[in-house]
């Protein structure tokens, strides 16, 4: 990577931010396709979000990917929000163009790309999250933006399944659905779906117990989980006991940088060197 008075700056902002593979993966392919970016991190505190934001306009930074705890507080301080962003309540790719910062969220449309990878057709129909957390906002708006319908959230804590259903329906066509993680209509609900999509973070922490009954599987089911570390989570393990097919949490990681990749430089970067990337980053965690 050559430095030089040209090199643009993108990167990202968080509180911690260390742990974050989105620099290896953005830069791998800066250095691939030889395009004069870099890509950095920067640890931001939430009391200093408003001067960090000031501070990229000024310094003509192209675009900034927003993780936690920012991406629903910097939403009063952009000039435009793009109608998905709006929708999930949340910005994670901010681009800054020469007067005005546009605030994007790339989770929504990197789930269904991911998904669409891996799958041979495109599936629709009825559809379960469960969870409803911030990346489960993501998930769902993806799903009823993809047609899928009825989209059934469920939750732990059942009254916010409830909020999201009720707050998404509102903004789309899809038929949603907010009920708790042990109520009984949750086995109806996954018998009748294409999809079943693990939105929660549970999976990460292979001594729980499987999120749900594995006997609630069956052969007309996709069994996705956004969680990428573990790579195989104990729901992914069960679907595939069961012959199913299934989708890992890594491919939406890899696709929600190709999108945010693509708004800042308007090229479609190569999948396949951002996905090696990130495997790389994952492997090797950061030492200083
Ligand atoms: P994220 O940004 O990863 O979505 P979050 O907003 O804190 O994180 O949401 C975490 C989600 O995982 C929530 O849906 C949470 O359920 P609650 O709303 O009831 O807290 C869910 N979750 C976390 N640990 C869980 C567990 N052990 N069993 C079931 N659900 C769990």
């Amino acid at each position: 990577m050559q430095i030089n008075g040209r090199t643009k700056i993108v990167g990202v902002i968080g509180d911690p931010v260390e742990h974050s593979c989105s620099p290896p993966m953005h830069n791998a392919v800066f250095d691939e396709l030889r395009v004069n970016y870099v890509y950095v991190p920067f640890h931001v505190k939430a009391e200093d979000l408003q001067a960090a934001i000031e501070g990229f306009k000024a310094l003509n930074v192209a675009g900034i990917n927003i993780t936690i705890p920012h991406k629903q507080r910097v939403i009063p301080m952009l000039d435009q929000v793009s109608k998905e962003a709006e929708m999930i309540g949340a910005v994670n790719t901010l681009v800054f163009e020469s007067d005005r910062i546009i605030g994007h969220n790339t989770d929504a449309r990197g789930f269904i790309e991911a998904m669409y990878e891996v799958l041979d057709e495109k599936i629709s129909g009825p559809a379960v999250v469960l969870g409803a957390g911030g990346a489960a906002r993501a998930v769902v708006v993806g799903l009823v933006n993809a047609g899928f319908s009825p989209v059934t959230i469920a939750n732990r804590t059942t009254s916010k399944a409830i909020a999201l259903a009720e707050q998404i329906e509102k903004k789309s066509h899809a038929t949603l659905f907010g009920i708790g993680l042990d109520d009984e209509k949750l086995p109806d609900a996954i018998a009748d779906a294409k999809l079943l999509v693990n939105a929660t973070s549970a999976g990460m922490d292979l001594s729980l117990p499987l999120i749900i009954d594995s006997d609630w599987l069956h052969q007309d089911l996709v069994v996705y989980d956004i969680i990428y570390t573990p790579p195989k989570t104990k729901l992914l393990m069960a679907a595939q006991n069961s012959g199913l097919q299934t989708i890992s949490g890594l491919g939406m990681l890899v696709h929600q940088g190709a999108i945010a990749f693509e708004l800042w430089t308007g090229i479609s970067p190569p999948i396949e060197t951002m996905r090696n990337a990130l495997i790389k980053a994952l492997e090797k965690p950061v030492v200083d």
